[in-house]
């Protein structure tokens, strides 16, 4: 097994990070101007939501189908907001990436209630699973921010002996466009169950996470190969996180990135990704070099702005 380095605000340029991303090691960063900037946006936007109640104990007020409805409007507004196009870029700049090369997609407003509240549809409880078996690239990078301070039952765990280790899993299932075109825009409509069938370990896992619990405004960096959940929220409060992904022009094209050890989904999310400079997506001739003939079968091969995520 290989083991898992965490750095805290390492002065590492972005090249020798993404080497060690990409060979499982974590990052996590202080908040900065603009990562505060996303997290007052993320409160604003969720206390409008939510008002009168405290969106951290909507639970103890709301139906699970009131909750959802409320996030079913909320979280396609954050994803298009205008100003997280405008702040995202600045996140990544401050942590010396070069905008002229990088390219990210919008990001996400995630939601952790208490187990027995909602844990389906618009409020997906991630079971274990590696990006990389939802059709991203093995370059792809996550960056996560909480919104609120974290308890380590309602946090992110990390399972770090499967990032070298294959999972039995039915990533074979998936098909991003497929998913795009079927499942994604009924995210809202899946409260008390999910029958959206998603990629699952097929074996029992080792129940060994770690979990960071960094303040509101710091980010965790990790590859899209870790293997990684929701943990299962016992306390109390309910968790909100923000996340977008992002990929280096120079690893497209080197098709470089974390080694794939078990995943067999098809499809690719690299047409999702926008340059953090003037939001162009990746020329369609590098695109091309993850095609695998999906593509010619689905209308759909991008996260479009019509669409709603879980
Ligand atoms: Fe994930």
């Amino acid at each position: 097994m290989a083991n898992t380095s965490i750095f805290f605000d390492a002065a590492m340029n972005d090249e020798e990070r993404r080497q060690r991303l990409f060979q499982g090691d974590i990052f996590v960063f202080s908040p900065t101007d603009a990562s505060l900037q996303l997290t007052v946006l993320a409160v604003e936007m969720l206390k409008k939501a939510f008002a009168p109640h405290d969106p951290r104990d909507v639970h103890r007020h709301l139906s699970p189908e009131e909750t959802a409805a409320i996030l079913g409007k909320l979280k396609p507004q954050f994803i298009h907001h205008p100003e997280c196009k405008r702040i995202i870029p600045r996140i990544m700049a401050d942590q010396g990436v070069d905008r002229e090369k990088v390219y990210f997609d919008v990001p996400r407003m995630r939601s952790a209630y208490p187990t027995d509240f909602l844990t389906s549809g618009i409020a997906y409880a991630f079971h274990p699973h590696r990006d990389t078996w939802y059709s991203a690239p093995p370059c792809q990078l996550n960056w996560w921010t909480p919104i609120w301070p974290l308890h380590p039952d309602n946090a992110m765990g990390f399972y770090p002996r499967y990032f070298s280790e294959p999972v039995q899993n039915n990533s074979e299932i998936y098909n991003y466009y497929e998913w795009n075109a079927k499942n994604r825009a009924s995210a809202a409509q899946h409260v008390r169950s999910d029958t959206r069938e998603q990629p699952k370990a097929q074996e029992p896992v080792e129940p060994v996470t770690f979990r960071l619990l960094p303040q509101p405004g710091s980010i965790i960096l990790f590859s899209g190969a870790q293997f990684h959940e929701t943990v299962p929220n016992c306390s109390g409060v309910a968790r909100y996180s923000i996340d977008f992904r992002t990929v280096h022009l120079e690893d497209v094209m080197a098709r470089a990135g974390a080694r794939n050890i078990d995943s067999r989904c098809t499809g690719t999310t690299m047409r999702d990704y926008l340059r953090a400079s003037d939001l162009a997506h990746l020329p369609e001739e590098v695109n091309r070099l993850y095609d695998d003939g999906t593509e010619v079968q689905q209308p759909i091969l991008n996260f479009g702005a019509r669409l709603v995520t879980a």
